[in-house]
């Protein structure tokens, strides 16, 4: 029986005390990442490091690099050498910490939870106003994680899901063009443009700030020729037959209410050329209240759902998504197989 389901009141007690720990857990390595000390720790390999070489390598005051240490230690983040009194990272902690290119990646999660304590401290208030977060409390750490948590999905997109449609990958490999909607900071762009040099890439993005930043990070990239980025709105969409592929990656929830979801997916139904690609990315919100428990990452779906709601966005869930692409008219409407948890992909095709 699992700690979640044992009603004695001192496995309620352990179901609470956990749930400190979870939070004490997400701070101490939250920290551990801004500063640069797991990566310190992880530039000097398995034999490890102690605490005063640690403080001196990073020029950090001794006595917070050892109570960092404990705690780290304590959670497990960290190992420690008794013998030598040194700490190196706990395994596979170099990967799931601190590898933005894979797919069981944490390290941006763990530092966007973190943030999120801001919008949990405004929640009394929303629920006396009804009103939504502002969302200059987060700008601009969180739009800088919001950018870092979805690298990986880009690479997920083109290398393993795009090959389970038949025909884009070769579409967008001789040429071809493909748009991308709610593009966000530009990365999405920057990789489909070098994944595919021959074919047009497009991004449209609501937020005039993010298309600054998006603008930039494609110039950083050199990628200014390639690349065409529109301010404007999914909702207003209005091309016909131009495009081979069109991803969103988290971005329909954010695009309005239902009659909003339906009204972006026809324009996107209209935009795709005939037998054209559409790929939603979108949080794997569980169809009944009952599926939260299901497991850990529907449980983390439930307080991005505060989140969300805080920030004026709705969720879709893998029904009402699968409801609305075949109500649009898409055909072959299916799930995508891809390893990120924390996604629901769904793929759906223009008819011929
Ligand atoms: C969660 S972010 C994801 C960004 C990007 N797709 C990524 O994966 O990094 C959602 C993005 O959609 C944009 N967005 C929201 N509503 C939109 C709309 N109606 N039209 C175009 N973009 C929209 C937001 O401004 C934001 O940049």
């Amino acid at each position: 029986m699992s700690l979640y389901q044992d009603t004695n009141k001192q496995a309620q007690w352990y179901k609470l005390i956990y749930s400190i720990l979870g939070n004490q857990s997400t701070w101490v390595a939250a920290i551990g990442l801004t500063t640069g000390l797991f990566q310190a720790i992880a530039d000097v390999g398995p034999e490890g490091i102690n605490e005063p070489a640690l403080a001196e390598k990073l020029g950090f005051a001794p006595r917070y690099v050892q109570v960092w240490c404990q705690a780290a230690y304590a959670f497990y983040l960290l190992d420690r050498e008794e013998q030598t009194d040194s700490y190196r990272l706990a395994p596979h902690m170099d990967t799931l910490l601190l590898d933005l290119e894979e797919p069981l990646a944490m390290g941006n999660h763990i530092q966007f939870f973190s943030t999120l304590c801001k919008d949990f401290m405004a929640f009394p208030e929303c629920l006396q106003t009804g009103e939504s977060l502002q969302s200059e409390v987060h700008e601009p750490t969180h739009l800088e994680l919001v950018k870092n948590m979805t690298k990986t999905d880009f690479k997920m997109i083109t290398d393993i899901v795009l090959p389970q449609t038949g025909g884009t990958l070769e579409k967008l490999k001789q040429g071809g063009a493909l748009l991308d909607i709610g593009t966000g900071a530009g990365f999405a762009l920057v990789h489909y443009a070098k994944r595919f040099p021959k074919a047009q890439i497009v991004g449209l993005e609501f937020n005039e700030f993010i298309v600054e930043i998006a603008k930039r990070t494609i110039a950083e990239a050199d990628l200014a020729e390639r690349i065409k980025i529109q301010h404007g709105d999914a909702n207003r969409l209005c091309y016909q037959n131009i495009y081979d592929l069109i991803t969103m990656n988290l971005t329909l929830h954010e695009t309005g209410g239902p009659s909003e979801y339906q009204n972006v997916l026809q324009r996107v139904y209209q935009a795709l050329k005939p037998k054209g690609v559409a790929v939603i990315s979108e949080f794997p919100c569980p169809d009944s209240v009952r599926d939260y428990r299901k497991n850990p990452v529907l449980q983390m779906m439930a307080a991005m759902q505060i989140h969300e709601t805080m920030a004026n966005n709705g969720m879709i869930t893998k029904k009402e998504l699968t409801k609305l692409l075949k109500e649009t008219g898409f055909k072959n409407v299916r799930v995508a197989h891809q390893p990120i948890p924390a996604r629901l992909v769904m793929l759906a095709e223009k008819k011929g």
